[in-house]
């Protein structure tokens, strides 16, 4: 797959000499949905915005669809919608003009059709005549998912699109964000609701301290960095665990009544039957167990805890 976006060893260093990105290269493949994670002040939305030409960078390339952000500023700027972290100043305008006056702006003729089809698919369509200073928080956040896409850009970013919007909000943009992949649009996601990356992501990227310390495909890191759990409730108190059983990784817990057993999600053999029949041997019973797998979260603060 070609890159849609590709990110050469950019540095942003802000006027006041604080050093936002450092060495930063990536590159976007076209169709995909990227999530890029990482703690506040990692440096998201200063990579965001540059490629957007809102922020401008200090030295390196960015390309979008082949066009340098600089030298071709408007080419490479008209394939990009933005949802901001940021919700906008308060807006005497409405939901309906908003959508109309931003398609206007990258020179795209009128298509009522359109913006009526993207208004319905975030549950706008009530609300078209409402000025913006009006709307809730969380419509507001809406409407600018609904300008964002009012250009049919080829890729959108989305810089923390469910911050503090409810449930319901948070599943109509899920949808909203699996129909535009059907229709081949990238996307690029940042957001601290790890549950989303693991929803939607193709790939994950990590940040930290503005370095980008991982990128790999979403399934493929859950299954090398995650760990499966056996969850076994004992019958009788444990003092230890026996000797004989030292080659699993074991743990027991402080009122003696569980052990948990950790394994690789990778390897061939769980070792679960092996351990079974080992505990068997050395006369300890249980009467209940229970499984867990490590979600993407876990890996998540895994990571950025070693960096
Ligand atoms: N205009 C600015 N001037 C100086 N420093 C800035 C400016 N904007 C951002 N920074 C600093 O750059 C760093 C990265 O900020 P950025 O907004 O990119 O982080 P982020 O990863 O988006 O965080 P969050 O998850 O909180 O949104 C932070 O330390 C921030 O204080
Ligand atoms: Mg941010």
């Amino acid at each position: 797959m070609p890159a849609v976006i590709e990110v050469q060893d950019l540095t942003k260093t802000y006027a006041g000499g604080f050093q936002a990105l450092r060495n930063v290269s990536l590159s976007i493949n076209r169709g995909e949905i990227f999530a890029l994670l990482g703690p506040n002040g990692a440096g998201k939305t200063t990579l965001i915005n540059i490629v957007c030409g809102i922020v401008n960078l200090t030295s390196g390339k960015v390309f979008v669809d082949g066009h340098d952000i600089i030298n071709e500023f408007r080419l490479a700027r008209a394939k990009i919608g933005l949802v901001p972290q940021e919700l906008p100043a308060e807006s005497f305008e409405t939901v309906w003009n908003t959508c109309r006056f931003s398609r206007g702006l990258f020179g795209k003729g009128a298509d009522p059709e359109h913006i009526e089809n993207v208004l319905k698919s975030l549950s706008l369509w009530d609300k078209k005549d409402t000025i913006g200073m009006a709307l809730s928080g969380g419509m507001k956040r809406r409407v600018l998912i609904a300008k964002a896409l009012a250009h049919e850009p080829e890729i959108l970013f989305l810089d923390e699109p469910t911050a503090g919007v409810d449930v319901e909000l948070r599943l109509d943009m899920w949808g909203v964000v699996k129909s535009l992949r059907e229709q081949g649009v990238t996307v690029i996601l940042t957001t601290h609701y790890i549950e989303e990356a693991e929803q939607l992501a193709d790939r994950v990227g990590v940040i930290n301290n503005g370095e980008i310390i991982l990128v790999e495909e979403k399934n493929k890191l859950m299954r090398e960095m995650g760990k499966k759990q056996l969850m076994l409730h004992l019958y009788d108190e444990l003092d230890d665990v026996p000797l004989q059983l030292s080659n699993y990784d074991l743990e027991l817990s402080p009122d003696k009544r569980e052990l948990t057993y950790t394994y690789d999600t990778k390897g061939e053999h769980t070792g679960i039957t092996d351990l079974i029949n080992d505990l068997r041997r050395s006369g300890i019973r249980f009467n209940d167990l229970q499984t867990s797998q490590s979600s993407l979260e876990d890996i998540f603060v895994d990571l950025v805890k070693k960096t």
